[in-house]
């Protein structure tokens, strides 16, 4: 399971953290990634002067912007599932 944690301190939650969460749910969604990734909040992650701030697994990034949030999704946590959650993951076809 990759864990993604989304700042929902106030600062993020100003520069629009719960939309960010939201376009990354609906990314899981979409790639029928359920019980793979999973999206969890956390207060301040100490890079409020940054911009929303996302860990995913145990790399740290600031400044991520909602309307980014698609392109995160594909460059930052499917590049960072394992090989074997992706060969098993239902409805998905990916020639490896
Ligand atoms: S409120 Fe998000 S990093 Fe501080």
């Amino acid at each position: 399971m990759l864990i993604v944690t989304v700042c929902v301190g106030s600062s993020c939650c100003v520069r629009g953290s719960d939309e960010l969460a939201t376009k990354l749910q609906q990314c899981i969604e979409r790639e029928h990634l359920e019980g793979r990734v999973d999206i969890v909040g956390a207060f301040c992650m100490d890079g409020c002067s940054q911009g929303i701030s996302v860990r995913v697994g145990d790399r740290q990034f600031s400044g991520i912007r909602p309307e980014d949030g698609e392109s995160f999704f594909y460059r930052e946590i499917i590049g960072n599932l394992d090989r074997d959650s992706l060969v098993r993951a239902p409805n998905r076809e990916i020639v490896l």
